[in-house]
């Protein structure tokens, strides 16, 4: 596992938007899958403000958002679906075809499941996948106590993400399940970048580092990945020690 450290948020985001420009430079045709959220809001926004000045062409890209809130609509600003929409798909123009988000209002949570995990066979699998970290060290909505083996699945949410999620609404939702795509998924792709930043992932990311891999701390899995990097801010790399900054460079 490759470990980068950044001086701040503005400076992991700008790399991170770098590495997707250069993906969909070298392969038009990419396949993309992206977790929502704060930590890769700025990221998104500068990879879509880079291609929009480069002109560069995404016709033949394919994105896969990585969850969503089980029941709770499109059109609500905190839904993974109008993240995408607003801050990715509607500024870059990417057709109906190329996108790919869960339906959250499904009444048949396996099919959904199962046609997601079809789309990115069909896809040829997913190039490269971006990924948070919650605070309780989920991935995606792969929560503590997530088998690894897992392709796209529904999950009961951890209280701490339930409480956590509300800092994305307006007003006070209820949230009780996630539909996402799977850690098999995730060591299935070619390219995996989990990011963090801020004083809050410090304790998280440090308890990352220290475990062994389990499924107690699913961002664990990070470390087994062949392709797959950590990229901080300072401020989230803070309570690593020594060798293990040392080991990012
Ligand atoms: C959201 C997602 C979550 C977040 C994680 C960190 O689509 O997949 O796992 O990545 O909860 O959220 P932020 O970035 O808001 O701290």
């Amino acid at each position: 596992m490759n470990v980068k450290v950044f001086t701040d948020y503005e400076e992991l985001s700008e790399a991170v938007a770098t590495i997707v420009v250069d993906l969909i430079k070298r392969t038009p045709n990419a396949v993309i899958c992206f977790a929502s959220g704060h930590t890769p809001l700025l990221a998104c926004q500068l990879f879509v403000a880079k291609i929009l000045r480069e002109k560069i062409d995404v016709s033949a890209i394919r994105f896969f958002s990585l969850d969503e809130w089980v029941g709770v609509p499109p059109e609500n600003q905190g839904s993974c679906h109008h993240f995408f929409y607003d801050v990715i798909f509607n500024p870059l123009g990417l057709t109906k075809n190329q996108v790919y988000v869960f339906d959250a209002l499904t009444n048949n949570e396996a099919d959904e499941c199962k046609k997601m995990d079809e789309a990115i066979a069909a896809a040829g699998g997913l190039d490269l996948m971006v990924v948070g970290i919650g605070m309780n060290g989920h991935i995606g909505f792969n929560e503590p106590g997530v088998a690894f083996d897992n392709y796209s699945h529904v999950m009961a949410l951890d209280k701490s993400t339930i409480e956590g999620g509300q800092k994305y609404f307006e007003t006070n939702t209820i949230l009780s399940k996630g539909i996402t795509i799977g850690l098999q998924h995730l060591i299935e792709t070619k390219q995996v970048i989990m990011i963090a930043n801020g004083d809050k992932k410090a304790e998280i990311i440090k308890r990352t580092f220290d475990e062994t891999v389990n499924e107690q701390l699913p961002a664990t899995i990070m470390k087994t990945h062949k392709n797959g990097t950590i990229m901080l801010d300072k401020a989230a790399a803070s309570l690593l020690s020594a060798n293990q900054f040392d080991a990012s460079h």
